[in-house]
């Protein structure tokens, strides 16, 4: 039987040179003028997993874009595991802080990826994660040695709510049916000590728009005598946290998990370095909650940020105005227990509550979902953890992350299984940012890894 290792090692130009092609198709889901190569993605998408053997794939077509399910099922009294991934990215925006360009993908080496990584959009999030496993069931099929059966379920949408997800995982229970999720869509501590994501965020992401007068006015004819709504929105943003850096809407941490001093313990375990945290991104002093580190700040702990505000005269030079509106975009990441849908409406109540008079105020949700914690007694996280012992020699750490993929939770509604998370992405593979990118170690660790976990997750399932 050909091993992984040698199979990786002798295919892994080939591996590198298919995920570069991927990446060259500017799949952007929030950007309608990218339809067209949104949709070539999926095509590209189902011709890699034909080609890594499943027997049968199919393009859904949704209201949105097409998910591509696709499966290999060689006995149905095996387990089967399915795959989920997203085949869309991010805006690349702002260009010009790109070192390259986005949708022209380069292997560079750079002091955390010696081995070099791919810089371009989609590289970790997520074209470079969801490929690693198809590459995985390749090197599975080709070697007969595929354990178990296996399906596969890749959306467009996760970038943008994964609405057509939803709509398509409450369609189609039975065809989805499986014994395991396993997802690559996160991170881990670094490339010496690997962890398992055991919790994701919920999120709820809602746009406010303040309007004072009916239309802009000269701010020396009018200033001082009128409700600027520039002023009073940054005073209501300012006024939703307190001295100590929590949140002051009413009736927010009501249902927020709160962690026994040994859970608080076991998570201060992990290996983490404040200076190297702070350095990594240039700051000179943490900050955040009163009374939590910055692990917990930014895992089990519920947030608000403002993510976007605008208003008034934003051009070259000045221009003496009072604007008529002022609008921001603000995101709440949550924390299990939390529902999401609740913590909108409260956050609709309170902003609207606290407006002066003088000004009218408009809270419109936008996309939420709920937040995911994964017990790591069940079968699925021992046979992940057993692999990941295998292929780096260490055992991983358990791990909650701040980001979100709010589509887990109704799997688990859904379709009555649990998720793993095994993602081998970076925090400093700046997702969501210029100059993603995503090491070549981690790529193909994530491929030696995954028919690891197959291969475990069907010995302790039997
Ligand atoms: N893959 C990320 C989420 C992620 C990244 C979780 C790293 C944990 C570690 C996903 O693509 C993402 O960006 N999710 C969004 C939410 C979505 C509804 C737009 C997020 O977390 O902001
Ligand atoms: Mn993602
Ligand atoms: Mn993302």
């Amino acid at each position: 039987m050909n091993n992984i290792k040698s199979y990786i090692n002798q295919h892994k130009d080939r591996f590198i040179n298919e995920l570069i092609e991927l990446l060259k198709i500017p799949s952007i889901s929030a950007d309608s003028a990218y339809k067209k190569d949104v949709i070539a993605t999926a095509e590209a998408v189902k011709t890699s997993l034909e080609n890594a053997g499943c027997d049968h794939v199919e393009i859904c077509d949704t209201p949105g874009y097409p998910i591509i399910y696709g499966e290999k099922i060689i006995d149905s009294n095996l387990p089967t595991i399915l795959v989920y991934g997203h085949y869309d990215v991010q805006p690349p925006d702002p260009l010009e802080l790109w070192d390259s360009p986005p949708f022209e993908p380069i292997v560079k080496k750079t002091t955390s990826h010696p081995e070099g990584a791919i810089f371009a959009r989609g590289a970790s999030d997520d074209k470079g994660q969801m490929f690693m496993h198809v590459k995985a069931l390749e090197y599975m099929t080709s070697n007969n040695n595929l354990p178990c059966n296996v399906k596969f379920m890749i959306e467009g949408e996760e970038e943008i709510g994964s609405e057509s997800l939803s709509w398509f995982v409450e369609q189609h229970q039975e065809k989805l049916a499986n014994d395991v999720i396993l997802i690559s869509d996160t991170g881990m501590i670094s490339n010496t000590q690997p962890s398992i994501t055991t919790g994701l965020r919920g999120l709820s992401y809602v746009e406010v728009e303040v309007t004072g007068p009916n239309r802009d006015l000269h701010s020396g004819l009018y200033g001082g005598a009128v409700a600027n709504p520039i002023n009073i929105l940054t005073k209501m943003i300012a006024s939703l946290h307190d001295e100590d850096n929590h949140i002051t809407i009413p009736r927010f941490y009501d249902k927020v998990e709160n962690l026994s001093a040994e859970e608080r313990v076991e998570m201060a375990k992990a290996p983490f370095s404040l200076d190297a945290y702070k350095k990594s991104i240039d700051i000179d002093s943490e900050y955040g909650e009163k009374g939590y580190t910055t692990n917990e700040r930014n895992s089990i702990r519920p947030t608000l940020d403002v993510n976007g505000i605008w208003g008034g005269y934003i051009g070259e030079g000045a221009k003496t105005v009072i604007a008529s509106k002022a609008y921001a975009k603000i995101s709440m990441r949550l924390v299990p227990h939390q529902d999401w849908q609740e913590i909108t409406e409260i956050f609709k109540s309170h902003f609207e509550s606290i407006a002066p008079k003088g000004v009218k105020v408009k809270v419109t949700p936008h996309h939420g979902g709920q937040g995911y914690v994964t017990p790591i007694d069940s079968i699925g996280y021992r046979a992940a953890a057993k692999a990941y012992q295998e292929a780096f020699g260490k055992s991983p750490i358990p791990q909650r992350s701040g980001g979100s993929i709010p589509i887990v939770a109704l799997f688990e509604k859904e379709l009555k299984s649990k998720t793993i998370l095994m993602g081998f992405g970076l925090d400093s593979d700046a997702i969501h940012s210029p100059n993603e990118h995503f090491g070549i170690f981690n790529y193909l660790k994530g491929i030696e890894t995954i028919p690891l976990f197959y291969k475990y997750f069907t010995e302790m399932k039997s």
